[in-house]
């Protein structure tokens, strides 16, 4: 290190502007942290999910209408007035199943990344990622148990029966046998190249990855969450979490993706903490959902700001990061946008993924339980009208996902390293076509219809 009596007039001044900006963002490390141990918003998630009964909560909405499944299609014009009130509901289960997935991934990555950051001095910021995971197990305890006891009372017991073997599922799952020798080996390979990259920052490297390895354990992937999403098939999620936990700018940039879970939720959240705090001013009755996803957005908005400060401050503390570095950060950050952000659905408005396979048989079951009552042909007939044809559901979700692209586009352009698809969010923009959206479902509509019938005879 240079002593800094050595240095010109110039170089004094540009190290006392780097120390300033670092000084302010452990700055707010510091504030947010400990605003996040004051706060009491998890302990009122822990009282309204114990306390959750869906006779309590079944004659409101939960949130504003528009958030309901299948909304602004032909066949939500036609429901009745208690379908509408149940497609609400089930837009709430739907969404937040997909965010306690995510939650269980971050509760991986937060300590990857954690042990890295511990390395590096930063110990404030070890307390409040620490405190994080402990405040995602409580909200993915309130999401499972609310979303399972609405699930039961709406659909039955019938709704968490997994038919396997069944083509439909299949097609629309896309299950894939990820446990395979090849799945192990493409595994190996990757990490060994990302030990042989990353073999100067040994003194950084996870502690909780370590322990893993001395374990024989492989590291936790997902096929529901986000990033289980976005960085599939396994060995590749595995090796991304690898990088995370090896190097002090891929553990900040890690943050560059849980930024986008964080946006993407947000989206969704602020307008249901608004319907709460309309609720709240007119004196009205406030479903106990409606307050867990109000509190949950208090509880994210300190996550949120860490997600920001990480990855787009911290990164300049470190040693300039090398080109393999900055590859494996916006390789993660494009696969991200084109598995979970560049498409439209037709049939859940706060849905970005690249198409609406997923959804199709779970909006076939709903058409066929005595919700709807639906015979196999009658359902076909609505889904045909509902994911194929332009309504105004379409134009509700292209609103959210405009707004999205904005946010996305304002905080990616501060990252200097990221190529240009990844800092205009290439794949995103060109995703969000009402037009696209149809042509793919027209397509997947057409094998979906020909298992059906095959399932039939
Ligand atoms: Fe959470
Ligand atoms: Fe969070």
């Amino acid at each position: 290190m240079v002593a800094s009596t050595h240095l010109t007039t110039e170089q004094k001044q540009s190290l006392t502007l780097t120390q300033g900006k670092e000084r302010k963002h452990l700055k707010l490390i510091e504030t947010t942290y400990s605003s996040n141990t004051n706060s009491d918003y998890t302990e009122k998630i822990e009282h309204l999910y114990k306390t959750f009964k869906y006779s309590n909560n079944c004659n409101h909405y939960w949130t504003e209408p528009e958030q309901s499944m299948l909304y602004g299609t032909p066949l939500y014009a036609s429901a009745s007035a208690s379908q509408r009130l149940a497609l609400n509901h089930l837009h709430w289960f739907g969404m937040y199943n997909v965010v306690a997935a995510s939650e269980t991934e971050t509760i991986a990555y937060n300590q990857i990344t954690n042990g890295v950051f511990s390395a590096c001095g930063y110990d404030t910021l070890a307390r409040e990622l620490a405190l994080e995971t402990s405040q995602e197990r409580y909200h993915i305890n309130a999401f499972h148990k609310i979303g399972y006891a609405t699930m039961k009372a709406l659909l039955g017991q019938e709704a968490f029966k997994v038919p396997l073997k069944s083509k439909l599922y299949q097609l629309t799952n896309q299950a894939k046998d990820e446990s395979s020798p090849f799945a192990l080996y493409q595994y190996n390979a990757l990490r060994f190249i990302a030990k042989t990259m990353l073999k100067s920052y040994k003194k950084y490297y996870s502690p909780y990855l370590k322990e893993l390895e001395e374990t024989y354990k492989l590291i936790p992937a997902s096929t529901t969450g986000l990033i289980g999403r976005g960085l599939s098939p396994k060995a590749w999620q595995r090796f991304f979490a690898f990088n995370w936990g090896a190097s002090p700018f891929l553990a900040s940039q890690y943050y560059a993706v849980r930024i986008m879970a964080n946006m993407v939720l947000k989206n969704t959240e602020h307008g249901i903490s608004k319907y709460f705090k309309s609720l709240e001013k007119k004196g009205e009755y406030i479903p106990a959902p409606t307050a867990v996803s109000h509190y949950h957005f208090l509880d994210e908005s300190f996550h949120s700001t860490i997600s920001l400060v990480l990855a787009r401050d911290l990164y300049k503390n470190f040693p300039q990061p090398t080109a393999y570095e900055k590859f494996i950060a916006n390789l993660a950050v494009y696969k991200m946008q084109c598995g979970i952000l560049s498409g439209l659905s037709a049939t859940v408005p706060d849905r970005y993924y690249a198409d609406d396979t997923a959804l199709m048989y779970f909006v076939y079951r709903i058409l066929q339980s005595s919700l709807f009552g639906m015979s196999s042909p009658e359902a076909l007939h609505w889904m045909e009208k509902c994911f194929c044809q332009e309504h105004e559901g379409f134009h509700v979700a292209l609103k959210y996902n405009q707004r999205l692209l904005s946010e996305f586009r304002r905080f990616y352009e501060n990252l200097d390293y990221l190529w240009p698809v990844n800092r205009e969010m290439r794949p995103m923009t060109l995703g969000g076509s009402i037009s696209k959206a149809i042509q793919k479902n027209i397509k997947t509509f057409k094998q979906f219809s020909k298992l059906v019938a095959d399932d039939n005879e």
